[in-house]
């Protein structure tokens, strides 16, 4: 992989201490980045500042506490003066719960951190973007965020709808802000948790079959499409939502 992608830019990854977010953060550092860390989980944060070294610092982040996003901001703005991308990772998943079977209280915690999380940190870093001349945000949506609808967990799947709005609303009112952001759709991942949920062979060949290319993403397929609408090399592209799905939305 090309190292110096991302050099010299500072970012912030949210539920960095998950699968995907973990995998993000290491290959941000990896091609030049310094990385702030952002999860309610400290134990595995910390680990994981300790494992990618000293251009990365944890935060206890809970992206649906407002002055949780300003403590992120200060440290950003304390250790490297500043911040350039923002990737809203952290979420909530979901097995299908039917509408009439979800508790409310459930549906509006999905909403308030998989939708109030990216608009809370939109919302924190868009005057920190602007001050210090522009910056990236890349929202990590899903396929349910736009389609496969009769497969997609309500809840969930309207969470990333939004997100898919919100995108496109932070593109077009702040592009001249300096400000792009692009959203990304993975299918399911190939990881130790997607393995688990698939485990039984019957459900396996079934959500493949809903995927053209007839297998689950490499994680590294997916950060890459992440890097790219992090760095320069995306400096045109605004409002995108980027399907990494094997071909899923299209079938
Ligand atoms: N894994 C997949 O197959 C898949 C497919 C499509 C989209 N996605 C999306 O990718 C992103 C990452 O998913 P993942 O598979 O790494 O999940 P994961 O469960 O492994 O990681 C999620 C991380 O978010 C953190 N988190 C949860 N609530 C939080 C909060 N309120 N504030 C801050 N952090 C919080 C968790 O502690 C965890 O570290 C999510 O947005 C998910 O919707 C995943």
């Amino acid at each position: 992989m090309p190292n110096g992608r991302l050099e010299g830019k500072r970012a912030l990854v949210t539920g960095a201490a998950g699968g995907l977010g973990a995998a993000i953060a290491a290959r941000f550092v990896a091609d030049g980045a310094r990385v702030l860390l952002g999860d309610v989980d400290r134990a595995r944060g910390e680990q994981l500042a300790r494992d990618l070294g000293d251009r990365t610092v944890f935060v206890t982040l809970d992206v649906a506490a407002p002055p949780a996003w300003n403590k992120a901001m200060e440290i950003a703005a304390t250790a490297w003066g500043g911040l350039d991308v923002l990737v809203n990772n952290a979420a909530l998943a979901s097995p299908i719960v039917p509408i009439e079977q979800r508790d409310p209280a459930d549906w509006d915690r999905m909403m308030a951190i998989n939708l109030g999380g990216p608009f809370l940190g939109a919302r924190a870093a868009l005057p920190v973007f602007r001050a210090g001349g522009g910056g990236v945000i890349v929202n990590v949506s899903s396929v349910a965020g736009l389609g496969q609808s009769g497969i997609m967990d309500p809840a969930y799947a309207c969470s990333k709808a939004g997100l898919t709005m919100l995108t496109r609303i932070i593109a077009a009112q702040h592009a001249r802000d300096g400000v792009r952001c692009n959203s990304v759709h993975p299918g399911p991942i190939d990881t130790p948790l997607a393995r688990a949920t698939y485990a039984d062979t019957e459900t396996l060949a079934q959500r493949l079959s809903r995927i053209p290319a007839g297998r689950f993403a490499q994680v590294e397929e997916v950060v890459a499409a992440i890097v790219y609408l992090a760095s320069e090399e995306s400096a045109y592209v605004t409002g995108v939502a980027l399907g990494v799905d094997g071909g899923a939305l299209v079938q």
